[in-house]
Parts: structure tokens; sequence; C-alpha cells
């Protein structure tokens, strides 16, 4: 393998793979992205020379995807509308990203008979109760809340069906909820940071208790690289570092941290059909492939990722007030 293509490879998790594939193998890295307003150029520029290239381009648009899909030995799919809140305000570009872009990436793949590795989200489960005892396992059936994570279960349906049906040779992913550096300050943990930036309360959805299992984007990407590497064809691995926290948990941590009173914050609106808990087993993961996160520590790893959007103002700041005003326009 030489020659890999990244979807979605401008954002926030594809921009982090990307670095961490020219950080650790001598593959050349081609990414294919939309650019979309979740997207960015600078997350992927400064790399060497000749690693990478970018390709501007809708994942839907068989044109696009079919002569570049043919000129390169795998393909890495993160590209996705990725956003609940913005799924609940209008699906329609989830389900031609999510679902029909999946499917244009997965017939070029059987047409060239190329590897696919395909990246998907916990979300698929639906949620747990708080006191559950239970994970999420590769075994949990699918029961999706959101048009986003019904979207994804639809795309990882689809590459299920294409390597029962054609034989293509993909291998799945579900990993649980990301934080690191570029992650678009819509989401929750760079938007409680910015907001502590620039003295705004941080706004907690509903009553705070909503558990999420967080997992740095970089342990993510070395989990994706050892599946594509070594991943079992027509398998799914789960992906997640023992990181459940409630939301709670999270904006005092941001506010100590930022050296604020820990109870400077807003409860807001909740979500609709808001998902109460994720928590992910990734014993499969471990034991076949090897595989375990770099960040064990999420309180470092959230003090490492608070100094780099303090540091890394220029690339947000262009999108703070729009990003607040789409918020405040629903109470949240
Ligand atoms: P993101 O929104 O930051 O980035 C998505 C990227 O895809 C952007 O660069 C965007 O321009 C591109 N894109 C969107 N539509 C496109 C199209 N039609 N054609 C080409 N490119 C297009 O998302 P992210 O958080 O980096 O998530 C990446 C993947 O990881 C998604 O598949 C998501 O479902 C999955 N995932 C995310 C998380 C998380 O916590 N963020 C957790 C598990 C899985
Ligand atoms: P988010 O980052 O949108 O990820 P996901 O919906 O994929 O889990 O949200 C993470 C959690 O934080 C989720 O429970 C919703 C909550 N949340 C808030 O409490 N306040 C906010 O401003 C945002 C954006 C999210």
């Amino acid at each position: 393998m030489e020659r890999l293509l990244v979807t979605g490879g401008a954002g926030f998790i594809g921009s982090n793979f990307v670095h961490h594939v020219v950080n650790h193998t001598d593959l050349h890295v081609t990414v294919l992205d939309k650019l979309t307003y979740a997207a960015s150029r600078e997350s992927i520029a400064g790399l060497p020379e000749g690693r990478v290239e970018l390709v501007v381009g809708d994942i839907a648009d068989d044109d696009a995807v079919d002569p570049l899909v043919a000129a390169h030995d795998a393909v890495v799919h993160f590209a996705a509308e990725s956003h609940n809140d913005n799924s609940l305000h209008d699906p329609s570009p989830f389900i031609r990203t999510n679902i029909l872009g999946s499917y244009t990436i997965l017939e070029a793949v059987r047409r060239h008979d190329k590897r696919l590795h395909h990246v998907s989200t916990d979300e698929v489960y639906g949620d747990l109760e708080l006191d559950d005892p239970k994970r999420f396992t590769e075994d949990t059936p699918y029961n999706p809340s959101s048009p986003y994570s019904a979207s994804k279960a639809g795309s990882d349906h689809l590459v299920r069906a294409w390597v029962r049906s054609f034989g293509v040779r993909a291998t799945v992913s579900n990993c649980s909820n990301n934080y690191g550096p570029w992650q678009h300050i819509e989401k929750f943990i760079p938007r409680q940071i910015t907001n502590v930036i620039d003295g705004i309360r941080p706004k907690l959805y509903g009553s705070g208790e909503n558990v999420r299992d967080w997992i740095h984007a970089d342990d993510h990407s070395s989990a994706v690289l050892a599946i594509l590497e070594r991943g079992r064809i027509g398998e799914t691995y789960l992906i997640g570092a023992d990181g459940e926290k409630n939301n709670l948990e999270v904006v005092r941590l941001i506010l100590r941290l930022m050296g604020r009173s820990e109870d400077d914050f807003d409860h807001v609106t909740d979500r609709a059909g808001h998902d109460l808990r994720y928590a992910i087993e990734s014993g499969k993961l471990r034991q076949e492939l090897g595989w375990q996160p770099r960040f064990q520590d999420f309180e470092s790893g959230l003090a490492d990722t608070i100094r780099w959007y303090q540091e890394h103002e220029d690339w947000w700041r262009p999108h703070k007030d729009a990003t607040e005003a789409k918020y405040a326009e629903k109470g949240q």
C-alpha cells in the first residue's frame, strides 16, 4: 500500500488522521474534501512537500470520486456531516453526504477492487441508561436517535451489505466522542473553551448529566491506522479510551483549568431527543490489534486542547460570532 485516499481529510478528525499518517508511515495521502463550513485548509497545510495533496470535491459526485479511487490503493472514509444539532435543524445534507456519498464511495471501491475503511460513530447504537453496567460492543443492536446518527447507521449498513453481497474489502469502526485540536467550535468542548476565552458563561444542555466517552483524536487516528493495516476484512471494531464523563464534570473541569469558578456556567434549553449516555467496550480492538490509547488521562489531554485553542485564536475567531448567533436563536 502506497497511496491513500482520505475523504473528509480537511475536517477535525480527518486532518488529525492525515497528520498521524504523515508522522507514522511513508504513505502518500490525497485528501478528497468538499470544504464545507466544517473544513479548514489550514488544518493540513504545512505538511512535508509531496506527502499530502488536497482535491476539492464532493463524495456524492461520482465524476470526482471514481478516478481518485482508481488511482489509490485504499480509501479511509471520514467525510460526513457530523453535528447532531445541525441535523435537527436540516437533515437533508446528512442524508445526501452520509448516505448517498458513502454509497458513491462504495460503488467506486467495488468497481476498482480497492480496500476501504469506513469511519463511523458509537451513536448508531442509541443510548444507555446512566446506571447501566453494560457498554456498547460490536454486537449491540443499532438504535439511532437523531437524523445524524440514523444517517451514519444507514452508511454502516451499506458497507456491511457491500462486503457480504459484492465481496468489497472493507472494515468499519465506531468511535466515541473525540476531542483535540482543529475541532469546529460548534462542538461541546471547543465551544465552551472559546466561550470562557471570550468571557461568555459555558452553556450546558438540560441537566448536564448526559455522559460521553471521550477519546483524543490522535488516539482515534492510531486505531483507524491499525485497523487499516491489520484489521480483518468485513469486521467492525469499536474504538474508545475509557473516558466516560458527564457534561457537567467536563464544563467544571474546563472552568477550573482556565482559572474560573467551577460554578460559572448556565443551563440552557436541552437538545431534542438528547442521548443520555454513550460508553464503549473496546476489548476487541485492544486484544486483536494490540491497540492502546496514548492519552490515558483526560485532564491532561483537555489541558493540551485548551492551550491549543488559546494559541490558535486566528483559526477559530472568524467563526465565533456566527456560531453563537445560531445557538442563541434556539435558546442554547
Ligand atoms: P467534521 O464535520 O469536522 O469534518 C467533516 C469533513 O467532511 C469536513 O472537512 C467536510 O468539508 C467534509 N465533507 C462534508 N461533506 C462532504 C462531501 N459531500 N464531500 C466531501 N467532503 C465532505 O467531522 P469530524 O468530527 O471530523 O468527523 C469525521 C468522521 O468521524 C465522520 O464520519 C463522523 O461521523 C465520525 N466520527 C466523529 C466523531 C466525533 O466525535 N467528532 C466520533 C466518532 C466518529
Ligand atoms: P457534541 O459535541 O455536539 O457531540 P455529540 O452530540 O456527538 O455527543 O455534544 C457533546 C455533549 O455535550 C452532548 O451531550 C450535548 C452537549 N452539549 C452541551 O451541553 N452544550 C453545548 O453547547 C453543546 C454544543 C453540546
